[in-house]
């Protein structure tokens, strides 16, 4: 299992490109299974979770082609699917898996794949896809672990999510584009990454309207055709390099982002002192600078469903919270047990008190290299940041969850500036 070995307290300066984002590349990989055309997808982030989808679609037998190793674009052709079954192996490495689930019970009549179950941050069910799927008129059982569905041809209907969910608002509107009728998903996600599915779903035939809102009108169509299209910039990290940026004291310029899905994240961080700085746009993409404050204040957040602070940048502002001064209350509203990070950051010296769903962060603590353990994808982001100005060597153990959602993030900070490398050890 991999390490990063960081040597802290060097400003970061430079440009960094922000790759496509893991979560809209996703769910595009398994729409692909709506159609038995071809679907071209670029901009597609080099990264593990990416390649557990692509091994996904070629175990159901689907045609996975890529030009480069390993992949930014893909050519996805699910002809002859033959294996409709997203087994354990698979989905316990990745539970994004589960978007398979509506696809393949739209366009077959049947699918059957692993549950998830629980992981680090919470126990994550998927009780509010399979509730929308037998809304939708699917006969669904859960058996030996694994969900059975299946349907003639689904039927339109209105589906209220009693809570806001992203990928299973995904998986239900890849099941309604092929229902027969009208489809209404009510509190449904607004999350930007819902809202490139839906264009490359319009790209491949299906008619959606009000996606990016809380309501998406689905008619539904016969079938779907190929198409090709270029996944969103990752605001997940533009966000976690702009901390870096800011927590360096540096001056990055992000480029290929998109600002305006960072909103909530850019207004935290100006709270906190840290000048951003639009640098134009060009083709869709934008350019963003961002230059540390001398002194950075502490602020309050709560993460929130979209358009609110993403729940995937806490940790990373948990770590820019410890610099603040201050303190900092840090609420966690989407996940039970999201806060593992700060266990780790107080062995660094944070000073860090939990409160039920909520961490007290009093800044700014000199934190010191130690071997910490990252524990998820976004907790790793936060102890990566945390080493980047801590005194001396830390030593962060389990990459391979950043390696999950981060392309190459540890030669992407080496190029600006920090002293960070990857020390591989078999096992
Ligand atoms: C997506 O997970 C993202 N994953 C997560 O990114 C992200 O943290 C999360 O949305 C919230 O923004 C992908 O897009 C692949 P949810 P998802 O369903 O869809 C509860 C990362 O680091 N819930 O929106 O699984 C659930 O337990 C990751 O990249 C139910 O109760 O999250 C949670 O409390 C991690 N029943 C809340 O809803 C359900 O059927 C929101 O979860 C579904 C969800």
């Amino acid at each position: 299992m991999d390490q990063f070995k960081i040597e802290g307290g060097r400003r970061l300066e430079g440009e960094v490109r922000i790759s496509g984002a893991k979560n809209a590349a996703l769910p595009a990989m398994a729409a692909a299974l709506l159609t038995a055309e071809t679907v071209r997808l670029g901009n597609i982030p080099r990264v593990r979770d990416i390649i557990t989808m692509a091994k996904l679609l070629a175990h159901m037998r689907c045609r996975v082609e890529s030009p480069d190793i390993p992949p930014s674009s893909f050519v996805i052709q699910a002809k002859t699917v033959s294996h409709i079954e997203a087994p354990y192996e698979l989905v316990k490495t990745m539970r994004a898996s589960v978007l398979t689930l509506g696809p393949l019970v739209a366009r077959f009549g049947y699918a059957r794949v692993s549950l998830p179950g629980g992981c680090a941050i919470g126990s994550r069910p998927i009780d509010l896809h399979i509730q929308a799927l037998e809304k939708l008129g699917a006969t669904i059982s859960v058996d030996h672990g694994y969900v059975e569905a299946r349907a003639k041809r689904l039927r339109g209907t209105t589906f209220h999510f009693p809570k806001i969910t992203v990928t299973g608002t995904e998986n239900v509107l890849t099941a309604a584009v092929l229902a027969e009728g009208e489809t209404i998903l009510e509190n449904a996600a607004r999350e930007p990454e819902v809202t490139d599915l839906a264009a490359l779903l319009i790209k491949m035939g299906a008619r959606i309207e009000g996606a990016g809102t809380s309501t998406i009108r689905v008619q539904g169509v016969e079938q779907l055709h190929g198409a090709e299209h270029d996944v969103i910039p990752d605001r997940i990290e533009a966000g976690t390099f702009l901390v870096a940026g800011a927590i360096t004291g540096g001056d990055l310029l992000l480029k290929d982002c998109c600002a305006a899905h960072l909103g909530a994240i850019i207004a935290k961080l100006r709270e906190c002192g840290v000048d951003i700085q639009s640098e134009g746009s060009a083709a869709g993409r934008d350019a963003l600078r961002v230059r540390g404050a001398r002194k950075l204040t502490a602020a309050n957040v709560t993460t929130e469903e979209y358009p609110g602070f993403a729940t995937d940048m806490q940790a990373q502002f948990m770590a820019l919270a410890t610099q603040a001064h201050g303190v900092s209350l840090i609420r966690e509203t989407i996940f039970e047990n999201r806060m593992l990070h700060a266990s780790e950051m107080m062995r660094m010296g944070a000073h860090i008190v939990i409160e039920g769903n909520t961490a007290v962060v009093t800044g700014p603590a000199r934190l010191s290299g130690a071997p910490v353990t990252a524990s998820d994808l976004r907790a790793s982001a936060g102890l990566v940041l945390a080493g980047l100005v801590a005194e001396n060597t830390t030593v962060i153990d389990r990459v391979y969850h950043i390696d999950r959602g981060y392309e190459r993030i540890e030669e992407k900070l080496r190029s600006v500036g920090a002293r960070i490398e990857r020390i591989s050890r078999p096992g």
